[in-house]
């Protein structure tokens, strides 16, 4: 037991992508070594409230249901063979939580945690706000990165200042939307055209997505869009093949081989990302070398433009007939069970799922030390 690092997972979350991060979950605890990792629990419910789990042991690790914390546990158990087992036991009042503020108290319990929530309340920086705050070291992206990677406007602003190619786009506010519909879809027809793309700024999965093709649609899309946030963007449509890239480090960056997303229907929408609708992977793409150099380029300096660290999967449009390379955006927690995008293609790199874990929680303890090093108060330096 010594000298294991203890690693806690924080998974779930109040988003629609709840179910896929009890998978990530799962297949992480499931791969990591338990000779290196004490792996311990952290379950965000769909509700909001928190529960921590004890230890976890390989054993249990058979469905996602173990992960729902008080689903494992027959009611009432104090068994502590139970616990010795590996079982996950929801031992007494500090296992519930309850307010993410509570978060705070588990500093004591883990070395290091992985948050692996996607979406907004997750992968927007508020979990790792939290986390720094309980000055707790995490793997993955920091606060500014992830806030800014959530929200497609000001990312978009950001790729701009970076000199990287994108589509053109607009940004409006749900309140001007609601007053001057028809202007802004004036604005809209006079810059962008048909078909064109509606996207809440601050959602993933594409959720609240519309490919708007005429007049018509783009009132439902916009409609349909303010629904998820107040902030809306609109996009050029690019007809174009999509592709993506892992990029891995802090400051030294790595990138993996590139992938390739083939949708069966209009988009790559959230049925083809969840529910398996069709779509094909195809690692690595096939592509000229001196484009896949580019797409590698551009990758890592979008992730510097953000400040990334730790892990994100930038996403590109490759359009063939114009040889051009415009990226669409950065997911700065992408998908991460061994079938995701970004395992895949670091496995096709050369690095494998468990070693992928291993680097990332180091490249976590790197990020923390780094910043230890910061003064916090000018009066340090006498
Ligand atoms: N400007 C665009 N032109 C063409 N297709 C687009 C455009 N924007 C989005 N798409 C399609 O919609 C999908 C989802 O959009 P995206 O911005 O990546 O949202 P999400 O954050 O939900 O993944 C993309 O993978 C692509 O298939
Ligand atoms: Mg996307």
């Amino acid at each position: 037991m010594g000298n294991k690092i203890r690693l806690g997972i924080i998974y779930g979350g109040k988003t629609s992508e709840h179910e896929v991060s009890l998978l990530t979950a799962l297949s992480i605890m499931k791969a990591v070594d338990k000779n290196k990792y004490e792996v311990q629990p952290i379950y965000v419910q769909m509700d909001g409230t928190w529960l921590k789990g004890g230890p976890i042991a390989d054993q249990v690790l058979e469905s996602v249901n173990v992960l729902r914390l008080d689903g494992g546990v027959s009611s009432g158990s104090n068994d502590h063979d139970q616990e010795k087992q590996g079982q996950i036991t929801l031992a007494g009042n500090q296992s519930l939580m309850g307010k993410p503020a509570n978060v705070m108290s588990i500093h004591q319990e883990v070395d290091v945690i992985f948050p692996v929530i996607h979406g907004p309340n997750g992968e927007d920086g508020t979990v790792q706000g939290l986390l720094e705050l309980a000055d707790i070291p995490y793997v993955g992206t920091g606060v500014m990165a992830s806030a800014v990677g959530m929200d497609k406007l000001m990312m978009k602003n950001v790729f701009a200042q970076a000199g990287l190619d994108q589509v053109q786009y607009m940004g409006f506010l749900r309140s001007q939307i609601e007053r001057e519909v028809d202007s802004v879809m004036n604005q809209i027809e006079q810059k962008l055209g048909y078909p064109c793309f509606v996207k809440p700024a601050n959602m993933g999965s594409s959720v609240g997505i519309t490919k708007a093709k005429d007049r018509d649609d783009l009132r439902g899309a916009l409609e349909l869009a303010c629904k998820f946030d107040r902030r809306i963007i609109v996009e050029e449509f690019i007809k174009a093949r999509e592709v993506e890239i892992g990029v891995l480090g802090n400051e030294e960056l790595r990138t993996s081989v590139i992938g390739e997303v083939i949708a069966a229907k209009e988009f790559y929408d959230y049925e083809a990302k969840y529910k398996g609708g069709g779509t094909d992977l195809k690692i690595p793409a096939d592509l000229p070398q001196q484009v896949a150099d580019r797409i590698a380029e551009m990758a890592k300096t979008a992730f510097q433009a953000l400040d990334g660290s730790g892990l994100s999967r930038v996403d590109f449009f490759y359009d063939e007939e114009n040889d051009r390379v415009v990226i669409n955006e950065v997911n700065t927690m992408p998908g991460f069970t061994p079938f995701s995008m970004y395992p895949m293609l670091f496995a096709e790199a050369g690095i494998p799922y468990a070693e992928l874990i291993d680097q990332l929680v180091q490249l976590g303890l790197e990020r923390y030390e780094e910043k230890q090093r910061n003064i916090v108060a000018a009066e340090e330096l006498e």
